[in-house]
């Protein structure tokens, strides 16, 4: 995985697609279950973890304080925490890789705790701004050294002793903020009143709860407040990680834009606060039926069935985007093989994600001839004529997994194949993603 020695893929237009894919471990949920594992005393263990590049960055910086992590089988993992405040100084700098989820939550975690760490990653990662995680740390008593105003890795934090809680709400739509937040509030004295004016993703509060915080979670305005009491120790437990929504995703739309297309992904995490992706396409007229809902390690799951349809555009609004912030890339294809316009509203942040995410897309979608319009933060997608999505271009991704597999989807059923520059990076989140795919008949080749 190294940007000197890039492996690009071209995709061709597939004949149907058709069988069952058993989508990975949700990448959100895994990150969450080996961070409060190691934050809790006993043990913890996990079915399902996904066994990906960041998940696996986040469980070395993990042993690095001290916890005890073991695979005992492929997503079966085993995790000796320490107890909340007793991480150790690791001995060397942390390399997150690519990862800005693992490498955020680690921050809120050590912030309270009087230890210091130097967290780096690659490329992508060092361009991410880790001020907006750093800053709100402050109110903690925590002290940072990062590049530039924006806070760049390598960054090095020092946490604080005897932190005392704080009462602050986070100004950004980010679920990682609000969670650095929730995991530095265990170590500090009180109880943490944060609140958020968007509901962004709340596995952090729903496993936090499982492992015996004290936690509770009230509405307020369009948002919630969440009060979290300090220092009450967390007990391991068992995690069943679902198969996660973003990483379905790919094979979802695929299905709903190759003619003759149906296949089945089982066991899909439906967390609301995830779901508005398939929301939207449903919307947009896909075939998608989902049986089966029922509960499993405290998410709603439920088995979705995909069928090719016929997509017309629709106005997907601002407030939907924290339900959906990873599936742009992916939404933006299918957009480009649906009747009319689809107006995406409110996406300032993915300018921040692995790469600028609005850029790459508008870039993608330009060398494969879709028409679109970005006005502000906003991006507009627009069939043009009857004949399909022209194709036919090569993509750059940025050191970014989902472009990557956004525009492979696209080319398994554009006029001409598609190519990506590198499908490297896609094994951060799905390295099982090639292999799934050619089993639904998807030909995607070396150029
Ligand atoms: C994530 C939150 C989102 C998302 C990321 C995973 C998480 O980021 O893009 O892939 O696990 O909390 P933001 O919270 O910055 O929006």
């Amino acid at each position: 995985m190294h940007p000197d020695h890039p492996q690009p893929l071209r995709a061709q237009k597939a004949l149907p697609l058709k069988g069952s894919a058993a989508v990975p471990g949700d990448k959100s949920i895994s990150q969450r279950a080996l961070i409060l594992g190691a934050l809790a005393e006993g043990e913890t263990r996990i079915t399902g973890l996904l066994e990906s590049g960041d998940v696996h960055s986040t469980a070395g910086a993990l042993r690095g304080f001290g916890a005890e992590l073991t695979q005992a089988a492929p997503g079966q993992w085993r995790v000796k925490g320490t107890g909340v405040g007793n991480w150790q100084n690791p001995k060397a700098a942390l390399d997150f890789g690519n990862s800005g989820t693992g490498s955020r939550l680690v921050m809120g975690a050590m912030a309270t705790t009087p230890i210091t760490a130097v967290f780096t990653g690659d490329a992508s990662l060092r361009s991410r701004p880790m001020a907006r995680v750093v800053e709100p740390l402050l109110a903690f008593g925590v002290r940072y050294e990062g590049q530039g105003s924006k806070a760049l890795m390598p960054l090095t934090l020092h946490g604080a002793k005897d932190a005392a809680a704080i009462q602050t709400t986070v100004a950004v739509a980010s679920a990682q903020v609000k969670s650095a937040l929730l995991l530095a509030a265990l170590n500090a004295k009180g109880a943490s009143r944060i609140s958020q004016g968007t509901l962004t993703r709340d596995h952090t509060e729903k496993m936090l709860s499982a492992f015996g915080a004290k936690i509770s979670v009230q509405p307020s305005g369009a948002g919630e407040e969440i009060i979290l009491e300090g220092r009450v120790p967390l007990q391991g437990t068992a995690v069943e990680v679902p198969r996660d929504p973003s990483s379905a995703a790919f094979p979802m739309v695929a299905a709903l834009i190759v003619p003759g297309s149906e296949i089945s992904l089982p066991a899909i995490l439906l967390n609301p606060r995830r779901t508005g992706l398939i929301d939207t396409l449903l919307e947009m007229g896909a075939r998608i039926d989902i049986t089966n809902r029922r509960i499993s390690g405290g998410e709603e799951i439920g088995d979705l069935t995909v069928r090719h349809s016929e997509l017309h555009g629709v106005e997907v609004p601002a407030e939907r985007a924290p339900s959906m912030i990873d599936e742009y890339p992916i939404l933006s294809v299918a957009a480009a093989f649906a009747r009319g316009k689809t107006v995406m509203r409110g996406l300032e942040e993915l300018r921040v994600k692995e790469s600028d995410r609005l850029d790459a897309i508008a870039r993608g979608l330009e060398q494969n001839g879709v028409a679109f319009e970005i006005e502000n933060d906003d991006l507009i997608v627009n069939r043009t004529g009857s004949n399909g999505v022209p194709g036919g271009g090569r993509v750059s991704t940025h050191m970014d997994h989902r472009i990557a597999m956004s525009f492979l989807t696209m080319g398994l059923a554009s006029r001409q194949p598609v190519t990506v520059d590198d499908v490297a990076m896609i094994a951060t989140s799905f390295p099982e993603y090639r292999d799934l795919m050619a089993g639904l008949g998807a030909v995607m080749e070396a150029p």
